[in-house]
């Protein structure tokens, strides 16, 4: 039975589409059949990061009702030569859909929600895929809150900046809990973790201030901010100490060590 993995922050550029990408790869690298989902309606960014054809439809039609999920997946397995296959969904950049999107009502997002749990029978029972990933927009938009709803895992990033800290264990208190997920949380842009004092440190802080299950400590490499988006680390870079993390968090949540 596969899962359905949501990428979420309480702030915004904390590497939520670094993750869901790299996360993806990484599991289509190990030989598993993914789809990764553009959630975030607000900025959609995936179609710019892969550098994809359109397919028929966009992910916003097939939340519209107006389209059938198999118009939408878009085969990227070229993209990642790799044992197993990498599908994508994307969400619509077009100024226009991201004010229609943004507009959205209580009674539309409810139907979204329906659409998007309908996923789990259409994907992950019907096409056998192991893992959908959810990348979503910050805090607590309808749209993210719906991806939580429906996923089997929540995957939190945060920083160690204060207003994050404090945001994002608030969430685990009154979002994460509120709905039992599972939730691991990923700390990004982590500075000078190099001496073992400063990790044993770290993760005696993350231990207390969390209280969830750690999934990774990911540093804050110049290497990632030079690429410019333009390369997908896990696939390109395999050797790269962030991919090697990746391959970590992949193997962590394949093994369902996040309870
Ligand atoms: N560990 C890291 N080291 C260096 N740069 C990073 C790291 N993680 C993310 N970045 C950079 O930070 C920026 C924001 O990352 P990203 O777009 O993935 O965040 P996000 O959470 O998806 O943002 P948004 O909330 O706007 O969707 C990008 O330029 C990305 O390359
Ligand atoms: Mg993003």
């Amino acid at each position: 039975m596969g899962k359905i993995i949501a990428v979420h922050s309480y702030k915004g550029g904390t590497g939520k589409t670094l993750l869901s990408v790299n996360l993806a790869a990484t599991f289509a690298k190990q030989g598993k059949k993914v789809c990764l989902f553009d959630l975030d309606f607000r900025a959609p960014s995936l179609f710019a990061i892969l550098k994809l054809e359109n397919a028929e439809c966009w992910f916003n039609d097939y939340l519209n009702n107006t389209c059938d999920i198999n118009k939408v997946l878009i085969d990227a397995s070229n993209k990642i030569p790799s044992k197993g296959k990498l599908f994508v969904g994307l969400a619509n950049p077009a100024t226009e859909a991201i004010r229609d999107m943004s507009a959205k009502d209580r009674k539309w997002e409810m139907r979204a929600l329906g659409r998007l749990l309908y996923l789990r029978n259409a994907l992950l029972n019907d096409k056998s895929f192991d893992y959908l990933v959810f990348d979503t927009s910050p805090g607590l938009q309808y749209s993210s809150i719906n991806a939580i709803v429906a996923a089997d895992l929540v995957a939190v990033a945060t920083t160690g900046d204060r207003s994050d800290v404090d945001g994002t264990r608030r969430m685990l208190r009154e979002l994460y809990n509120l709905f039992e997920k599972k939730t691991g949380i990923v700390i990004n842009k982590v500075l000078d973790y190099n001496s073992k004092n400063r990790q044993e440190e770290l993760y005696d802080r993350i231990k207390n201030t969390y209280q969830v299950p750690l999934l990774g400590i990911v540093p804050c490499f110049c290497d990632i901010l030079r690429a410019e988006g333009n390369f997908i680390f896990a696939q390109d870079k395999p050797e790269h100490p962030f991919s090697k993390l990746l391959d970590e968090m992949a193997k962590k949540i394949d093994a369902n060590e996040v309870r």
